[in-house]
């Protein structure tokens, strides 16, 4: 064989391996079904507890390793078990003190914590290694102030493309998050197709859960103001913009970090993020919609917040594990849309979430095992 021959063998073995280990050459049917998305799940499962067990830590090993799974895929009694102490952390102090009216419990403090630092963390470098610290200290109050003994479930969106109304997160059944909002009859729906609700959930968990301040356009956000939690559940949003193929092609379009994130927030900046539209992040909040579900700043004050960014972030994990050399880095300014224009983000920058949780470099935020404060992985 020439020498040229066999570069070009070389190179063209070595371009489809790197296919098979991305699995970007999955048939079309496999992306719109799922199946591709689930053995890109087991993929990177295996090769995160593949890092463990070459390297536990003395915290974390393939013993005590959490495991985050699909919502469904929990037995009754352990997602009222997570439900209860969800309620749990609404029924304790908020760690604000008093400086502002608003928030009465700790799960409101959560609420506040978002209030702060929206314009930080969305579309800038911090986006996902925010909201993983983020979710996991709710996590780890669910467990340490209200004794859960389970992980954090998350929600596959695409799973419900079908019919959000009837997902067993939002079917109203004692097991579920509480139902969809009342229908109401909507003049102007707005900027978005209108939901299939719109008003006060009525049934099943949460259906008397005060929602103690927001929203975001009032003259002060942050002063009590409490109602009822509305949810505005839409389908057609959710298969549009948060399917399982949508879902599948942005961890396999993305080549980096960069990419990644954009295409996750259909950030139109990036020509290629374009096609996504809302995007799956975009797309699993306004699933939901509704007061505060819908509102940027204060969606998690809708309970099923942390199942919605459980699943961006096992997008995040799944993309990662793929190829974890190479998956180590951040890209992006500190400012949302880099409005007003700010300088790069770096992994030495510290994430200071206190009173609600610790304070971290971001660089130990990009690994869920190990040397981090994390010890979880997502089935
Ligand atoms: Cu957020
Ligand atoms: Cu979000």
């Amino acid at each position: 064989m020439g020498f040229v021959k066999k570069l070009l063998s070389f190179a063209l073995l070595g371009a489809s391996l790197q296919g098979l280990a991305l699995g970007d050459d999955f048939p079309p049917e496999d992306i719109e079904s799922g199946k591709a998305l689930q053995q890109l799940s087991k993929t990177a499962y295996d090769n995160a507890i593949a890092r463990l067990e070459a390297s536990p830590s003395s915290t974390c090993t393939k013993e005590n390793v959490r495991v985050r799974k699909e919502w469904r895929s929990l037995p009754g009694e352990e997602r009222t078990a997570y439900r209860k102490a969800v309620e749990c952390l609404m029924n304790q102090p908020d760690v604000y003190g008093n400086e502002t009216s608003g928030p009465r419990t700790l799960f409101d403090s959560f609420g506040v914590l978002h209030y702060h630092l929206t314009p930080a963390v969305h579309n800038s470098a911090y986006f996902l290694l925010f909201h993983r610290l983020y979710v996991w200290t709710f996590e780890e109050k669910l467990k340490t102030v209200c004794g859960y003994t389970g992980s954090l479930p998350y929600w596959e969106w695409g799973l419900d493309a079908a019919s959000v109304e009837n997902s067993p997160l939002f079917d109203g059944s004692e097991t579920s998050m509480g139902s969809n909002g009342a229908k109401e009859n909507k003049t102007n729906p707005g900027f978005f197709p209108g939901g299939s609700g719109g008003g006060c959930v009525t049934a099943g968990p949460f259906t008397n859960y005060t929602v103690n301040f927001g929203p975001n356009t009032a003259p002060d956000p942050l002063a009590y103001n409490p109602r009822c939690l509305k949810r505005d559940l839409n389908t057609q949003i959710c298969a549009q913009w948060a399917s399982l193929k949508n879902t599948t092609d942005t961890i396999l379009e993305s080549p980096d970090i960069a990419l990644f994130q954009a295409n996750l927030q259909g950030d139109f900046r990036w020509p290629e993020a374009r096609k996504f539209g809302f995007a799956v992040h975009g797309g699993g909040h306004f699933a939901i919609a509704g007061d505060p579900g819908g509102d940027f700043y204060f969606s998690p004050l809708e309970p099923v917040f942390y199942q919605h960014h459980g699943q961006i972030d096992r997008m995040y994990f799944i993309w990662q594990n793929l190829d974890w050399e190479n998956r180590q880095t951040m890209d992006g300014t500190i400012t949302m849309m880099n409005m007003p224009a700010s300088r790069n983000g770096t992994l030495d920058d510290v994430l200071d979430i206190s009173p609600v949780g610790g304070a971290f470099q971001y660089r130990e935020l990009l690994d869920t095992l190990g040397s981090s404060p994390f010890c979880f992985v997502y089935e």
